[in-house]
Formats: C-alpha cells, structure tokens, sequence
C-alpha cells in the first residue's frame, strides 16, 4: 500500500484507493459498533477521518492505546465519508500503534490551551492546530523568499554567525569565547587578554549580514543573505527576539528608490504566494486569531505603499489627535506607538518612511545633501510597527570613515568594508526584514514567540 501524507489523501485520494498513512492521533470517539479516529501528520491543518470496525483484528487493544498523542500507522481503504465537511475518510484493515501517550500526563489533551502554556512545553506544542499552521506558513513564507530572489536573477550567499565586527554599532552583541570563564588570561594592564581567545580577538553572534552582504554584492551585484541573527537587547516585548532570522538583500547599482521598490515587490510576491500555497491556514487565522488577517493581505497586495520621509511623518505625529506615551520630536526615533499610528491609523496600510536624522541610525546610511538626514528607509506595518530596516549605503570613502569615527567605533576594525569604498566603489542599497515579524503579519498572531519555534528571550532558553 502506498504510503501517503495525509494532506494529499484528503486533497486527491480516490474512493476504492488502498493507503497507508502514519501520523498523531488528535482524538478518538468510541461508539457501538465502531470507533473514530482524528490523525493528524502535520502536513495539513484537517484530520484524516479513520473507522475502526470492531472486526479489526486486535481491535480492543490498539482501541486502549490509541489516546491523544500516540503514534500511529493505518492502512485501509478509503470511502467517501458520510460526514459534514469532508469528502473522503479511511477504513482502517490494519493499525499500528507505535508509541503511547498516557492520558493522565500527556498535557494536549483536547481542549483550548493558553499560548502562555503552549510555550512552556514547547517540544509538545506543533501538534497544536495553531503551531501547526504558523509553521506551515511560516515554511511558505521562507519558501517564497528563495523563489522571488531567485527569479530576479539574486544570489543566495551565507553569511557567517560569528563575527568580529558590530554591523550595527548598537553594541547589543553576544559574546563567543571558548577562555575558561574561572580563569581569564590577563594582560599587564589587568584586562581580558582575547589574544589567547579562540580567535585571537574578541568575537560576537553576529547581529545581521549586512557587512558582508554588502561584500558580495560588489562581486555578484544582486545577493541576499537570510540566517539567524542575534540581538542581547533586554526588550521583553511582543515583537523582540534574542535570535530571530533576518533576511538582507543588497543590490550593487542602486539608491534607495529602487530599495524601496524592492522592499515593496517583495512583501506583496510574499502574501501572494502564501495565499495561494497555505488557504486553509490562513482561513483559520482569519476566522480563529485575527479576523483581519484576509483583508490585511488583500490590503497589502492589492495598494500602494504609502511613502513619507521622516519629516513629514513627525509633522503628521505632531497633528495627531491622540496622545502618544513617547514624545514627538524631530531628531528623536519614532517608538512603535508612532510607526503603528501613521500605519494602522493615518494610512491603513504598509508605510515607507525615509530619510531620518543622521544621529538616531547606523554608521553606514548614506548621508543625504542636507548632512543632517541620511537615506534610510523603515517599513512599518499595521500592528506590527517597524517590519522592514534598510538605507543606501554610504560609498564615499572620507564620509564613511568620519560616520564611522562619530559613532565612536575603530576605524582598523572595518578596513576591508572600507577596502569596498577604495576598490570599485559603487552606489548600492538594501535592507533587513525581520522574519518572524512577517510571519507575525501574515498570521496576526499577536506574540512573536509563538511564530519561532524554539523562541530565545532574555531569561528564557529551555528546548
Ligand atoms: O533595523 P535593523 O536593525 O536593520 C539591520 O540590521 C540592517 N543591517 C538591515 C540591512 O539593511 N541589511 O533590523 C532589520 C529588521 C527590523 O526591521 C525588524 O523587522 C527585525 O529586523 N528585528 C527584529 N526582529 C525580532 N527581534 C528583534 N530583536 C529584532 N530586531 C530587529
Ligand atoms: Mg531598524
């Protein structure tokens, strides 16, 4: 008997067709005559329906082991099913029952569980309806990036995880050591003495690609990078990871207009191809977690951006009528308040700001002619706020080693990014989307740790 997943069973499979499915059971009804079982595989969000004739053989026994959570392998028939809402079930003319979950301790057992609770057993919680569809969708949308990249001629590069140098500068960085923590090696001057690190200096978890995007990207002209990235901010927020996947196209031979269209494309191909792909996980979304999740694709794909440059966005801040917990100040950073206002509220779709204060952003944007703005280009979206950071990058060498100077960090640390801007220096733009922050949108769920599987956060590393 051909072995099936259980969504192409309930997709394709044909009356009178001989399968063999293996899966979870989700849950089991016993009635007179025969018994029901709900399997689910996790390739699609629906169960495949199987009957137990109590003429199974052992029928009474695999009955007793088939709980909630057990481990299970059916093959029979399939017939067209008696009941509402599906089209096919399985006739079961063998079970197996690979391993047992006790209904006393198995903690899923059929009811509604808190996604608070769900993330304290989180080697359990993907067999959840929920988790189940955010990590479909979550495979859709890595999916989807690959083949948009790839059908506009980018090259995939990889970037490393552990890194010398702070893309940043925000000094958020985890440090890599292998010194023994008990015993640190000392200079003359009593300070850790990296020289006898592994690598001879210090080293870090990198906190995004960019630097080196940008490297290959003055060797291949269009690259992305798309790989975890690790941040030790102490944000205990819904929207702040301590490692989260960032994805960083960069494009030699292009200013911040084409980052934004790009930006742009991007997050609609995204939604397209995730509608098309995921439509029963996306339906639950939308009926069970946030019944706007439909209208917010729709929304996204089907209009305009709205692009604003910083200014104007505090202009149209200042004349909100709505009291904002962070002051409104040109020179400060917008706070997710404001980017949520201006999306959520003002425009009621995705926004492209552009061209914020030099001081409040990274030392290789692009400075603009006024001096006092540099191209950078943040998209914030409905509920999510910031999605989306990027900028032209700076390519005249003397500007970029006195940004990189103010921003008080060692000219020596970022000779070969310099070296780009004395070899064949070119005008180039990209910019980083948060992952997890686009599954977020994509599903509405409203907590960033339950789109990751195994979500990092200060004081939290179990599983
Ligand atoms: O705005 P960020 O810090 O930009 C960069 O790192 C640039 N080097 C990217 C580039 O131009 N290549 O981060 C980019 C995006 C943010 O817009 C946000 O979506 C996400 O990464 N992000 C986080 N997501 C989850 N948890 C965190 N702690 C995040 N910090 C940033
Ligand atoms: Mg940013």
């Amino acid at each position: 008997m051909k072995k099936r997943l259980i969504a192409e069973v309930l997709r394709g499979g044909q009356k009178d067709e001989l399968v063999t499915i293996r899966g979870w059971a989700r849950t089991k009804r016993e009635l007179k005559e025969f018994a029901f079982l709900e399997a689910n595989d996790g390739s699609s969000m629906a169960n495949l329906q199987v009957v137990l004739h109590t003429d199974l053989p052992d029928y009474a026994s695999v009955l007793k082991q088939l709980n909630t959570g057990a481990s299970v392998e059916v093959s029979g028939v399939l017939v067209d099913s008696p009941a509402k809402g599906q089209r096919i079930e399985l006739k079961a003319s063998a079970v197996k029952v690979y391993g047992e979950a006790d209904p006393e301790s198995y903690p899923l057992q059929k009811k509604r569980h808190s996604f608070e609770f769900l993330r304290t057993i989180g080697h359990l919680r993907s067999r959840t309806n929920t988790l189940g569809a955010v990590f479909r969708v979550r495979n859709a949308c890595a999916q989807a990036i690959h083949k948009f990249f790839y059908e506009r001629g980018f090259i995939w590069v990889h970037t490393p995880i552990i890194t010398a140098s702070d893309c940043e500068g925000a000094g958020e960085m985890f440090a890599v050591t292998s010194l023994d923590l008990k015993n640190l090696p000392r200079t003359e001057s009593q300070e850790i003495d990296y020289s006898q690190d592994f690598f001879g200096k210090k080293a870090f978890l990198t906190v995004s690609g960019q630097l080196e995007a940008e490297v290959m990207a003055m060797a291949f002209s269009n690259v992305y990078t798309f790989g975890p990235t690790f941040r030790a901010e102490n944000s205990n927020t819904s929207r702040h990871l301590a490692e989260f996947w960032m994805v960083e196209p960069e494009m030699a031979f292009c200013d911040l207009k084409g980052d934004m269209d790009l930006a742009e494309a991007f997050l609609k191909y995204v939604f397209g191809f995730v509608l098309e792909t995921c439509p029963e996980d996306i339906e639950f979304f939308n009926k069970r977690i946030d019944n706007t999740v439909l209208a917010t694709a729709d929304n996204i794909i089907n209009n305009q951006f709205e692009r604003v440059t910083y200014t104007e966005a505090i202009a149209l801040l200042e004349k909100a009528k709505k009291k904002f917990e962070y002051p409104v100040e040109w020179g400060l950073d917008l706070q997710s308040e404001h980017e949520r206002y201006l999306a959520e509220e003002l425009f009621k779709k995705p926004a492209i700001v552009t061209d914020y204060p030099v001081g409040i952003k990274a030392f290789y944007m692009r400075l603009n002619d006024d001096a006092k703005t540099v191209a950078a280009m943040d998209v914030v979206a409905p509920k999510i706020g910031e999605i989306i950071g990027g900028s032209q990058r700076e390519e005249r060498l003397d500007i970029l080693e006195r940004r990189i100077q103010e921003a008080g960090l060692n000219l020596e640390d970022y000779w070969w990014y310099l070296d780009l801007r004395r070899y064949g220096t070119v005008e180039h733009a990209g910019f980083g989307l948060g992952f997890e922050r686009l599954v977020q949108f994509m599903t509405g769920m409203a907590n960033i740790r339950d789109v990751i599987p195994f979500p990092r956060t200060p004081l939290s590393i179990d599983f």
